[in-house]
């Protein structure tokens, strides 16, 4: 459940520049900004909000809408403590988190750790190796580059050795001192009081994931459903986690769009191996032709012993290259039967499917393919992020583009008057705005010059800008530019909608 991190970017200008052009653009801004902000949340804006939906539904589409093996699902969001004290959770959902005793900053002790060893050059790695040859879990860290899944006891010993080694010592991020608490386990869940009960009985959490709701309902989309194994349960919704670390922007934030599939099978029937495989594939498909991101900023990363989840036989994670490393995209993880075991325990009732054959109650096993949606959003604007031009982005003939996927691109088609001032332009173009808006996502420009409404446009990832200008009004055509070529061609106002539905497709 806890992954990889996240804190010092490789190429922390193309962040900032991200950054900068969410907030001015409208796809993003910090949470509660006029009150001096609350770490770790964001609000999306229009473009963002429509670049999200659009993700969620290509999303549900192609995993759920497209296959006649998945069903959905939408569970709530506040949940009985008793689900959490089922899964594991309240027990074993937590970081690891550390104070720094002089500038107070808490971070989680296994990120501090991870991004110092990254830091290491090939000497110091080497020497530090020699004198703790016979410790195990100082070797694993520098050869791993990885502390997930280790002991407090063990982080507290590698901790030691990188805060007390002569030069380049560990020191905390903000400050540059080296003075530090103990770490202690810190739990994730946000727990919340409900009406005026006090203590256990009013006792709920917000989800800590939404693989929970999927599991507590399974008897009843069973008992509702005529679903046989294998089949699968998808469900996209927020959940919340109480995350200590500053978190790249939207990378990490404390409350986050999820999308969730439990696919259940019977490991005597089907083998485990091939859905894993099958679910591999289809991850990878969805990421690199539905939202159209590069294979080379993908790639696959197995989890090691320590790292994975006691109950899972194998756990993977696709990973995207983003400007602060590869991380954690998308986790596939095969959880066995323990979920539904554990809740069948602990709530007294029978979790099964009934094989209609043979009439056997069969408790089914799980591969979980677990996604961050508001993650996917981040990913495609930094693969989408292009500068062209010597010294890009501004001046003329420079420019910044997103070049998303059509399909997921906030507006389909920006459409504007040649000149703001000319009433026939404006009425003519106000007419194809009106006609377009019945089958896309479109939006209307007649501010400042045509240079300075592509350049908008371009820069939230608009893929055609339609113009009208003083011909339109004799030919009934009009000019499309295209956002990834600039190329610009003549095409007549009633065959627009064909136009753009064939380029959709
Ligand atoms: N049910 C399995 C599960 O929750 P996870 O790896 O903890 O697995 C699934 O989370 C995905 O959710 C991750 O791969 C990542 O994309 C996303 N995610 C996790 N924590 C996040 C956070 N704090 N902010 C944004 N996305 C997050």
């Amino acid at each position: 459940m806890v992954e990889k991190n996240d804190v010092t970017p490789i190429e922390s200008g193309l962040m900032e520049k991200l950054v900068s052009l969410a907030k001015r653009r409208g796809f993003f801004y910090p949470g509660s900004e006029i009150y001096g902000g609350l770490a770790n949340t964001y609000d999306y804006g229009p473009v963002g909000t429509e670049l999200l939906r659009n993700i969620k539904n290509l999303w549900w589409n192609y995993f759920v809408q497209q296959r006649s093996d998945m069903v959905g699902l939408d569970a709530g969001i506040i949940s009985h403590h008793k689900i959490w004290e089922a899964s594991g959770h309240v027990a074993g959902f937590a970081d690891a988190m550390i104070d720094c005793k002089n500038c107070k900053a808490r971070m989680r002790a296994d990120h501090l750790l991870e991004n110092y060893i990254e830091t290491l050059d090939e000497h110091t790695r080497a020497d530090v190796m020699k004198t703790h040859a016979e410790d195990k879990d100082i070797v694993k860290a520098l050869e791993s580059g990885h502390v997930e899944g280790f002991s407090i006891d063990a982080l507290e010993k590698v901790l030691k050795v990188f805060s007390t080694l002569p030069r380049h010592g560990l020191k905390c991020p903000n400050c540059g001192k080296s003075d530090w608490t103990a770490i202690r386990k810190f739990n994730q869940l946000f727990p919340v009081q409900l009406g005026i009960v006090q203590g256990e009985g009013g006792m709920a959490y917000l989800r800590g994931e939404t693989a929970q709701g999927i599991f507590v309902n399974f008897r009843n989309v069973v008992d509702s459903n005529r679903v046989r194994l294998p089949f699968g349960i998808a469900q996209i919704g927020k959940g919340f986690r109480n995350e200590i670390t500053p978190g790249n922007s939207i990378f990490r934030t404390i409350e986050f769009e999820m999308g969730e599939i439990e696919y259940f099978f019977d490991p005597e029937v089907t083998n485990w191996e091939t859905v894993f495989e099958q679910w591999k594939s289809t991850m990878w498909e969805f990421v690199t032709k539905q939202l159209g991101v590069l294979e080379t900023n993908l790639r696959w990363r197995e989890h090691t012993d320590e790292e994975r989840s006691f109950y899972s036989t194998r756990t993977e994670d696709l990973d995207y290259k983003f400007p602060f490393g590869f991380k954690e995209l998308w986790g596939l993880a095969y959880r066995t039967n323990y979920d539904l075991t554990k809740h069948s325990e602990a709530s007294k009732k029978d979790l099964v499917i009934v094989d209609p054959q043979t009439g056997t109650k069969i408790v089914p096993h799980v591969i979980e393919p677990a996604v961050g949606l508001t993650r996917l959003l981040l990913m495609v604007l930094v693969d989408a992020y292009t500068e062209e031009g010597t010294s890009a982005g501004s001046g003329e003939g420079k420019r910044t583009v997103l070049k998303l996927h059509p399909k997921i691109a906030p507006y389909k088609v920006a459409i504007f008057p040649l000149l703001a001032n000319k009433e026939t332009l404006v009425g003519k173009a106000q007419d194809i705005y009106n006609e377009l808006k019945k089958h896309f996502m479109v939006t209307f420009d007649a501010r400042g010059n045509i240079g300075k409404r592509y350049m908008a446009q371009d820069e939230i990832g608009t893929p055609w800008c339609v113009t009208v200008d003083f011909d339109s009004l004799d030919d009934d055509g009009v000019t499309i530019r295209d956002r990834d070529t600039t190329n610009q061609e003549r095409v007549k106002i009633k065959e627009l909608v064909d136009y753009f539905q064939k380029k959709l497709r």
